[in-house]
């Protein structure tokens, strides 16, 4: 049973009503089930559990700190993107011998604290980017270790801007080029090619392009171990996609295992795997209330207290995302969801079949635990959301509302 359930025609968030939950701490509220997260990552590592990965969760999903402190205490590591990933993830009680390091723009400054704290290794996206590791390793006395991203040219079929690899995207390297940057990197005396990456894109719902995606990078290993002898990783990525509509089937995890473990496994590297989404997604919703229901001749419009600025992905990709009553009702209304923000392309559901509601009623948008929080902004100066984590019949603020106070600390 979902962790999200109705129990006497309320919504509940494991044991605890949604409702209270919204009277307690005001709307627009992220509620997360620390069940649905460990549960996920059981699953996840249960299925992949012939190669025994070493799972980063990608702090990018989702970075509040409890959340992060839940999986590093499960063994999880963590792929970071930025120097404020890194600060996070080790505020968290990360390993930094499990963090990995990917991302096409890192400065200086974010690679020579990566290195200070010896992190697993750099995804490495640019041969120029390996000089500037090696430089910043030597300079700290230090050999960092890298792994290429391999642009394997193959389409998830996803949305066209969270697709990475393919060989229009700014990430990676070209497969015809990765065996050219290793002899350049052993070159180098400060850097060690311990591995390979790939990250093909994300919300991906078949487990095929990461086959066929595995096939160019095990292929390249070959290829590769003669020149490189550190090399020890095969990262795998994230990607592995959720149901956001009714119709889709939830990823099928045992055949995704059934395709890549044998390819893994001829590939004699220890695997990292960057799940995000799959782990998080699920485990959140976004709780908003109904401000005004209005009317126009075209259309009807129910406007909440939530919008494009507490969860983009509707806007940004025109994703969908469930929308459900926190009190069950029958009743059903067709149009538009949307929030205050003055921009038309501030929606959380565009026509669409909602639940009949009026000013005062909550509502839940599902699957809001992944890129929800993580890419709120405080446009139009909106003080950012709450977020609260349950477990069973208690739940805790993980972070408080902001203020307006907030809004303009930092100004000068
Ligand atoms: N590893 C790397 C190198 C990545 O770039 C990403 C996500 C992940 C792992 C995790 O991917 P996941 O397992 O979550 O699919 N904001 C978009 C998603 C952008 C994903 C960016 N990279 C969305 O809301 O759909």
């Amino acid at each position: 049973m979902s962790v999200f359930a109705y129990v006497n025609g309320v919504l509940r968030a494991e044991d605890v009503s949604v409702e209270s939950l919204a009277e307690a701490y005001g709307t627009p509220l992220y509620v997360y089930s620390r069940r649905a997260m460990r549960d996920r990552y059981a699953a996840l590592t249960a299925a992949l559990k012939a190669v025994d990965p070493l799972i980063a969760y990608s702090v990018k999903a989702n970075a509040n700190r409890s959340v992060l402190s839940e999986f590093f205490a499960l063994g999880s590591g963590a792929d970071i993107v930025s120097g404020g990933e890194l600060f996070r993830a080790l505020r968290a009680g990360a390993d930094p011998a499990k963090i990995v390091f990917a991302g096409v723009g890192k400065t200086r400054e974010e690679i020579v604290a990566a290195i200070e704290k010896d992190i697993l290794f750099f995804t490495v996206e640019s041969e120029p980017e390996t000089e500037r590791i090696s430089a910043c390793a030597s300079a700290a006395g230090k050999t960092a270790r890298i792994a290429f991203r391999v642009n394997p040219d193959v389409d998830p079929q996803t949305h066209r801007y969270i697709t990475t690899g393919k060989k229009e995207n700014k990430f990676g390297l070209d497969r015809a080029r990765v065996a050219q940057a290793c002899r350049q990197a052993v070159r180098l005396p400060h850097v060690s090619v311990a591995g390979l990456h790939m990250h093909i894109g994300s919300q991906i719902l078949s487990p095929e392009p990461f086959a066929e995606a595995l096939d160019c990078v095990v292929g390249l290993c070959e290829e590769i171990r003669g020149i490189c002898p550190d090399l020890r990783w095969l990262d795998i990525g994230g990607g592995i996609g959720i149901p956001y509509r009714p119709e889709e089937k939830p990823f099928d995890l045992a055949a995704y295992a059934g395709l890549l473990v044998p390819r893994l496994k001829r590939s004699g590297l220890s695997v990292v795997l960057e799940p995000g989404r799959f782990l998080v997604g699920p485990a959140g919703i976004l709780v908003c209330r109904v401000q005004y229901v209005k009317e126009n001749a075209f259309r009807k419009f129910v406007v909440a207290d939530a919008g494009m600025n507490d969860l983009i992905r509707p806007s940004l990709y025109e994703a969908f995302q469930s929308v459900v009553p926190v009190r069950e009702t029958e009743g059903r209304m067709f149009g538009d969801l949307v929030g205050p923000i003055c921009e038309s392309g501030d929606f959380l559901a565009r026509d669409r079949e909602l639940p009949e509601v009026r000013e005062g009623d909550l509502l839940a948008v599902r699957d809001a635990g992944a890129y929800g929080f993580s890419m709120a902004s405080n446009y139009n100066s909106r003080p950012r959301a709450a977020e609260i984590m349950v477990d069973g019949d208690r739940a805790f603020p993980i972070r408080t509302r902001e203020t307006l106070e907030d809004l303009v600390r930092g100004e000068c």
